[in-house]
């Protein structure tokens, strides 16, 4: 008889983007293997638009996140006892913490991941280990096997990426600003490369679920900026 499926649950959010390239090529890597994969996008049901459009709401919201402020999310399809070999957690980081989606997520959900390996995948401007730190903390008590991370950062050198992602929250677009602020930073978030390499990493990770050893297969497996 032939082995049963691995089968993968994706659960992320994504503010601006970013954390749904990345999920998405990781996803198309672990389906070319042969993975079976079901994703669900976390949706606040207060919608938070992107981009912001002021300076003081911007600076409201990295304000307020850095005190862990939940943001209330719609109800998922998926239930607790529905099968699945791993569950791959995926997000932003905002103000050094997972965002508020995610943290609504382990308040509100904790059997989606009991007794389960969670992989962490992290994208961010560049401060991540804050946030790491807390989800291996949460995902603990529940408890749940936090594994990775795979962390993804901005490319561009600081200060240009702090000032980038702000100004895009913001509702500008720094990429098209000045030549002398364009030297410095020719795009917003992940590179092309970035998403190849994410791609890359779906591809291992099937083979390592494949393998049969989970979660021992998953030690090591991490990807960090
Ligand atoms: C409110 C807010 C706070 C943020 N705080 C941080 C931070 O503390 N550290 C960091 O590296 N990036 C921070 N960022 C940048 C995001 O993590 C980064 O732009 C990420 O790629 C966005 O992913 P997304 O498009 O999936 O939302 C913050 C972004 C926002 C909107």
């Amino acid at each position: 008889m032939p082995a049963p499926p691995i089968r993968v649950l994706v659960l992320f959010y994504s503010y601006s983007g970013q954390s749904s390239v990345l999920v998405r090529r990781l996803i198309a890597g672990l389906i070319d293997e042969g993975v079976v994969v079901r994703q669900e996008r976390l949706r606040p049901r207060r919608s938070l638009r992107f981009p912001l459009g002021s300076f003081t709401r911007t600076l409201w919201l990295m304000m307020i996140t850095a005190f862990r402020t939940r943001f209330a999310i719609e109800p998922l399809a998926v239930t607790d006892d529905d099968p699945c070999d791993l569950v791959v957690l995926a997000g932003p980081t905002w103000s050094w913490n997972p965002s508020g989606p995610v943290l609504s997520l382990l308040d509100q959900r904790p059997g989606l991941f009991r007794r389960r390996p969670v992989l962490a995948m992290i994208s961010c401007r560049g401060y991540w280990r804050r946030h790491w730190r807390y989800l291996q903390k949460r995902l603990a008590g529940i408890p749940a096997l936090a594994c990775g991370p795979l962390v993804f950062s901005h490319p561009q050198p600081e200060p240009w990426r702090t000032i980038g992602v702000f100004l895009k929250v913001a509702g500008a677009a720094p990429e098209r600003s000045s030549s002398l602020f364009r030297r410095f930073y020719p795009s917003f978030g992940h590179t092309r490369q970035q998403c190849d390499e994410t791609y890359n990493l779906g591809r291992q990770l099937a083979i390592r679920l494949k393998s049969g050893k989970i979660p021992e297969g998953l030690q090591g497996f991490q990807h960090l900026p």
